[in-house]
């Protein structure tokens, strides 16, 4: 074993990345700037295919870094036999909710399938989707036995949670990496071989550790935007401005972190993840009732909002029936093009109901994908003097909201980004 951790250590390792999506390829296109080989397997071919003439579909990953990873000598394939090249498998396949909203593990059971189809002599196995604890004891660890291979003299299993967040500044290759083994000899291999990838390792003394830390990361920010949530409502209440509140709170030196209010929760992450716990409390018959009162509150945000819109139209003397509405923003945080569970859609959705006619204003998801959504695209450029209401859902930076505040008679204000850009204007209403 010490051989392993030596051969992480110090040698030209290759790393193989199941999954080349917001996760694996980051960390492929890492692992090929950290000098190591670095081959990539999907199942879709078409993304193999876009991603071997250079094209990144991941914001975070410009064309530039992969055309310097390719040269470097990166591949991709649909192939899973590409994944025999590998020293290390990095699973860092979709880990949605089913229906019920129930842990959804098929693509991590598809995934350790491929494992146990290839894996040979030699491999450390690291799962970074998210899931709850036992996942990688409960499935990947099979996957190895399976394959006739001993853990810990053949084949070395670990979770390592992938913590990037789209859009924001720090990228895979600076966060630090939390690192667990399913046995203390995985877990210094692991430990070993991410030393490689990332400046600073974490190591947990077991994968179950490690998988927790995750979901109590995500679920520590689901409780805390929906407590910043309920205050955001009875600030209404009390006539007191929410964001005049956490901002004076902010000042506190220590003991105090600011969350922000806004139209509910969305994205890949925040949504699901305090659900795989809940799943997994549930089993253990234990009630999980922050996970539940936050989901409650965060849930509850997109039809208070769009009730807040209902009423400023009122007061008004507008019905919703037949009203242009513009929304502004339907990507799920500000700066990305992702509209994957987006809160804003769910506003709009809900003013669409009652009869109001919505366009939609968002230079980064683009007309194809409001198109989709049964909305009207608008252009940064566009005149807005037809709109009754702009509604800030999602708070880019590319829009000029002195211009929108001129031209719309009233702007619901979901972000705070008036009071951010310190625009005043008499017409905007915040959250
Ligand atoms: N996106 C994020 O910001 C983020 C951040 C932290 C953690 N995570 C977690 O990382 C995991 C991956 O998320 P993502 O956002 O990268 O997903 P994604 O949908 O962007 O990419 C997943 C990729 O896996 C491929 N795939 C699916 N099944 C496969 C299989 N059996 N074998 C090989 N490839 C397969 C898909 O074709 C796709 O290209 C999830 O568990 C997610 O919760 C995501």
């Amino acid at each position: 074993m010490t051989g392993r951790v030596d051969f992480f250590s110090r040698e030209r390792w290759t790393a193989g990345v199941i999954g080349l999506g917001y996760v694996g390829l980051p960390l492929l296109v890492t692992a090929a700037a950290r000098g190591l080989g670095a081959v990539g397997y999907d199942v879709s071919a078409e993304r193999v295919d876009q991603l071997t003439t250079g094209r990144s579909h991941i914001d975070d990953v410009p064309d530039a870094s992969l055309g310097e990873a390719i040269e470097a000598g990166t591949r991709f394939s649909s192939d899973p036999a590409i994944l025999r090249e590998a020293d290390a498998l990095f699973i860092c396949v979709p880990s949605p909710l089913g229906r019920s909203r129930q842990p959804d593990l098929s693509y991590i059971v598809a995934a350790a399938d491929t494992v146990a189809a290839v894996v040979r002599p030699g491999q450390l196995i690291s799962l970074e989707s998210t899931t709850y604890p036992g996942t990688t004891e409960d499935y990947v660890v099979p996957a190895v036995s399976s394959a006739g291979l001993t853990l810990d003299e053949e084949a070395w299993v670990a979770f390592s949670p992938e913590r990037v967040s789209p859009g924001d500044e720090m990228k895979t290759a600076d966060i630090p990496k939390v690192v667990g083994g399913v046995t203390p000899a995985s877990g210094d291999v692991a430990e070993a071989a991410y030393r490689r990838l990332v400046p600073s390792v974490h190591r947990v003394s077991s994968a179950r550790a490690a998988e927790m830390s995750k979901l109590l990361e995500n679920t520590y920010r689901a409780v805390n935007i929906g407590l910043v949530n309920e205050v955001a409502q009875l600030c209404h209440e009390l006539g007191i401005d929410v964001w005049e509140v956490v901002d004076a709170a902010a000042t506190k030196p220590f003991g105090f972190q600011a969350f922000y209010p806004g139209p509910g929760v969305g994205g890949h992450c925040i949504p699901l993840d305090p659900q795989y716990l809940a799943w997994r409390a549930r089993e253990a018959n234990f009630a999980t009732r922050f996970i539940d009162v936050a989901e409650e509150v965060n849930n509850r945000m997109p039809a208070y909002s769009a009730d807040r819109i209902t009423d400023l139209l009122n007061q008004r003397g507008l019905p919703v029936k037949g009203t242009a509405i513009l929304g502004v923003g339907i990507a799920y945080k500000p700066d990305v093009a992702d509209d994957r569970e987006s809160a804003s859609i769910h506003v709009l959705e809900t003013l669409r109901e009652r009869g109001a006619d919505i366009a939609v204003l968002d230079p980064l998801v683009g007309p194809e994908r409001i198109t989709a959504h049964g909305f009207s695209p608008v252009g940064v450029d566009d005149d807005l003097t037809g709109f009754e209401l702009a509604a800030i859902l999602t708070d880019h930076s590319d829009i000029d909201y002195k211009r929108l505040a001129d031209q719309v008679p009233v702007v619901f204000d979901a972000r705070g980004a008036y009071r951010r850009l310190g625009i005043s204007a008499e017409n905007v209403e915040p959250l």
